[in-house]
């Protein structure tokens, strides 16, 4: 199955999708992940799009395409893939669809009074990426990574700033994908008004829907 979590920063996508991908058994691809990796590495490319990354921009179209085209190349994605952060523009879109056939978007719908709730409470693992919150989902020991023992850290983007310019840039740039994907049916939305309620709900809906997919025929060929 070939899925896509359609948001804005902050619906959770990274957090649905790093337990889809143990439920489902294909991988969990974050464009953001990716980028934070090649920064951490300081490579040439590395050092390019921090500034992007950093201001809450987003990095340009022919660098993000090319970093997931070559992840999707990888043999794990041979069953299918969580897509998290990718597409953003309308160029990105059109740019997949020459890359791999999509079976299912999810657009998770949460207002931005939660979202910047979320985000200024927000802990993220340096080692391992596992995702937490002060306010809904703390760790064990404070700063603390449950699952490898590292620290956790407050990302550069979520000052309260930035977090302003990622929606502003979600709402121009990337909003307009819900429209392209409602128009090719592949488009299911999911709502989440409660800041209080748990990922495990919000997993428990995306399951129903890529079940109730799955019986209309999804996956199609995996070939392309
Ligand atoms: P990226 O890392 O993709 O950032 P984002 O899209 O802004 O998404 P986030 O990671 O902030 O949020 P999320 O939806 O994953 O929420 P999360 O699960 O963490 O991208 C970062 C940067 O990289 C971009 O700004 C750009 O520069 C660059 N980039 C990446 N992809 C790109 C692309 N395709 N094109 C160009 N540039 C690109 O949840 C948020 C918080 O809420 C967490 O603390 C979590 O614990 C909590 N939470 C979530 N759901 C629940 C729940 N149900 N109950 C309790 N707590 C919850």
């Amino acid at each position: 199955m070939r899925i896509i979590l359609l948001g804005p920063p902050g619906a959770g996508k990274g957090t649905y999708a790093s337990r889809l991908t143990v439920i489902l058994g294909i991988p969990h691809i974050s464009t953001g992940d990716i980028v934070r990796e090649e920064i951490k590495a300081q490579t040439k490319l590395g050092n390019e799009i921090k500034e992007y990354s950093d201001k809450g921009e987003l990095v340009p179209d022919d660098i993000i395409i090319k970093l997931l085209a070559r992840r999707l190349r990888k043999p794990c994605c041979e069953k299918g893939f969580i897509l998290d952060g990718f597409p953003r523009t309308a160029r990105q879109a059109e740019a997949l669809d020459g890359i791999s056939k999509v079976d299912l978007v999810i657009n998770l719908n949460v207002p931005d009074k939660i979202i910047i709730q979320r985000l200024s409470n927000r802990l993220t693992c340096k080692k391992c990426g596992a995702i937490y919150n002060k306010l809904t989902l703390k760790p064990k020991k404070d700063t603390v990574c449950d699952e490898c023992s590292s620290g956790l850290y407050q990302r550069e983007d979520d000052k309260p700033k930035v977090i302003q310019e990622r929606l502003d840039v979600y709402r121009k740039k990337t909003e307009p994908l819900v429209e392209w994907y409602k128009k090719k049916r592949l488009l299911k939305d999911v709502h989440c008004d409660d800041m209080m309620i748990p990922p495990e709900v919000v997993v428990e809906k995306i399951k129903v829907i890529i079940d109730a997919s799955r019986k209309q025929g999804f996956p199609r060929n995996l070939t392309k």
